[in-house]
């Protein structure tokens, strides 16, 4: 019934085997005082120009995926500024160790084994040395040099937290993080642009990549799904520039979005009522605006018994339903080699018998893969993209398989989006850092050369609270009968539909009494 759909219609041990681990000579061992008249710098491994790559020897090992889960990371104050004394103590400590132990064999150790033995050197150098510290001082660093060989170094204790959405290094001595919808500077750094350079490294060798002059570009991911992109110099003036989406293992439910005000109730309906009655959807929205999250939310309903392939660069969605095939796109190899792109994933995915197709992120040519699919019995196919409102999504989608190549009277490709499109789903991030769902709204058809939208569902913005939180409301703007109305009926969830999109009016009567 809602097959194919005429054009121009209406729209991630062994015993304690610590090789011979002699500290070194404690050459003229002059005594240091205490912490404040550290010794100098002593570079490490790394910083004395020992490449990182090829991964061989104490290079592999730092390269090595790291021993210790992230999340057994002790959380610490983000805003904890330390002093370059402390830096410089932890310099000549870290540099010491690197030398005296065998980092080969202590990739072989497990977390707890790894980190016992790190505090023994440890402790031995600081005897040697002479360096002064009280117990909690030593423990402090004690973490911070764990985190450093076995770990992500300084954002360990960025990447335990849950409640981080991105992590933003720009450089070595500046980090932000994104915490509910807000930006904040943390006062965590790293020694230097080399330490920081060498944690970039080790995360993208755990994908077979490397990051460095030749090639300094690089999407990664983390052993926990978080996506990473590593920007490094001579591109990133300033240092490596490291961007981290943390990877959320429960993501948010429908109800959840209810919970936070994301979306109203009956919002939240009306959405589930679209997902339940493969309705074709695009969710709109900005960078982090939650797309992907709505994404997710809006698969939620999708019955146990279909058939569901999904297209993504890096598998953020959690699908629940037992029939799904999960497809990721591939990067070309460092010789430039082997890229299979979003576009050839979709167009692969028809040969699958898929009978729904979610794609991540549209950006490129795919779109018309994905309209097409959409357009030929694949009812119900979903996708994202960037645009800051229903009506730019549909022209980002235009222009997309413009610059594709495609040579298509604009008017035809309009007359395409038309007869696939039926729902445009916009998220948005406020200004007081509140993620909302601002627009559900339809593609009608063609007028002349427009594409004719309705919006169904809208979030009203009426003033602003003494703390600078917006105060809004969801509200329906009075269509009765939605284009998709046929459709719901055909699933039965016409009455839902009439009845959540009758109380959302009601419930604006009442907030405008
Ligand atoms: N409605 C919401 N309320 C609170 N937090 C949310 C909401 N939606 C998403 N988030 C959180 O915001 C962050 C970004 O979400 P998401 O990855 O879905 O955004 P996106 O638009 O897909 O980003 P990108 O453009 O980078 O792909 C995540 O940590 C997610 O858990
Ligand atoms: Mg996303």
């Amino acid at each position: 019934m809602f097959g194919k759909r005429s054009a121009g219609g209406t729209d991630p041990h062994s015993g304690a085997v610590i090789a011979p681990a002699p500290v070194q000579p404690p050459k003229p061992a002059a005594p240091q005082p205490a912490l404040a008249d550290a010794p100098a710098h002593v570079p490490t491994a790394s910083e004395s120009g020992r490449a990182p790559l090829p991964a061989a020897g104490l290079g592999a090992a730092l390269l090595s995926p790291p021993l210790v889960p992230q999340k057994t990371a002790p959380i610490v104050a983000t805003d904890t500024r330390r002093s370059e004394t402390y830096y410089e103590v932890k310099g000549t400590i870290f540099g010491a160790l690197i030398e005296a132990i065998d980092l080969g064999q202590l990739a072989r150790l497990d977390a707890d084994a790894a980190r016992e033995e790190i505090r023994d050197i440890v402790n031995e150098i600081i005897a040697i040395k002479n360096i002064v510290m009280s117990i909690s001082e030593q423990e402090e660093l004690l973490d911070d040099i764990c985190n450093d060989v076995l770990g992500y170094g300084p954002l360990e204790p960025l990447l335990a937290r849950d409640d981080i959405a991105d992590i933003m290094v720009n450089g070595s001595g500046t980090v932000y993080i994104e915490v509910a919808g807000k930006i904040h500077r943390t006062g965590v750094r790293f020694r230097d642009n080399q330490q920081l350079l060498n944690i970039c490294q080790r995360i993208v060798s755990q994908i077979g990549r490397r990051v460095d002059e030749s090639s300094p570009i690089c999407d990664a991911r983390l052993p926990d799904g978080s996506r990473v992109n590593a920007i490094v110099p001579p591109l990133a003036i300033d240092g490596p520039a490291l961007t981290i989406r943390k990877f959320k293992k429960d993501k948010l439910t429908l109800d959840q979005l209810v919970k936070f005000g994301s979306i109203s109730q009956q919002g939240a309906e009306i959405l589930q009522i679209i997902g339940r009655c493969r309705a074709n959807t695009i969710v709109s929205g900005g960078t982090g605006s939650g797309k992907t999250t709505l994404l997710n939310c809006l698969t939620q309903f999708i019955e146990d018994d279909e058939r569901i392939i999904t297209c993504e660069d890096a598998a953020e969605l959690q699908l629940q339903q037992p029939h799904v095939v999960r497809l990721e796109t591939r990067p070309p190899n460092i010789e430039g080699e082997g890229q299979i792109t979003m576009r050839d994933l979709v167009k692969n995915c028809l040969r699958m018998r898929p009978e729904r197709i979610i794609v991540g992120e549209v950006r490129g040519p795919e779109a018309f893969d994905l309209l097409q699919a959409m357009n030929t019995g694949h009812d119900g196919s979903m996708g994202t993209l960037h645009a800051n409102s229903p009506r730019e999504a549909l022209s980002r989608i235009e222009s997309m398989i413009t610059m594709g190549g495609y040579s298509l009277p604009s008017r035809t490709i309009r007359e395409m989006i038309c007869s696939s499109v039926d729902v445009v789903v916009q998220a948005a991030r406020l200004r007081d850092g509140s993620r909302r769902i601002t627009h559900i709204t339809e593609v009608m058809g063609m007028e002349g050369d427009v594409i004719i939208t309705q919006d169904l569902f809208l979030y009203e913005i009426m003033g602003e609270d003494a703390n600078g939180n917006l105060i809004g409301r969801h509200r329906s703007t009075g269509i009765g009968r939605p284009r998709f109305w046929d459709r719901a009926r055909y699933y039965g969830e016409d009455r839902r539909l009439a009845a959540a999109l009758d109380s959302s009016e009601v419930a604006d009567d009442a907030l405008s009494r």
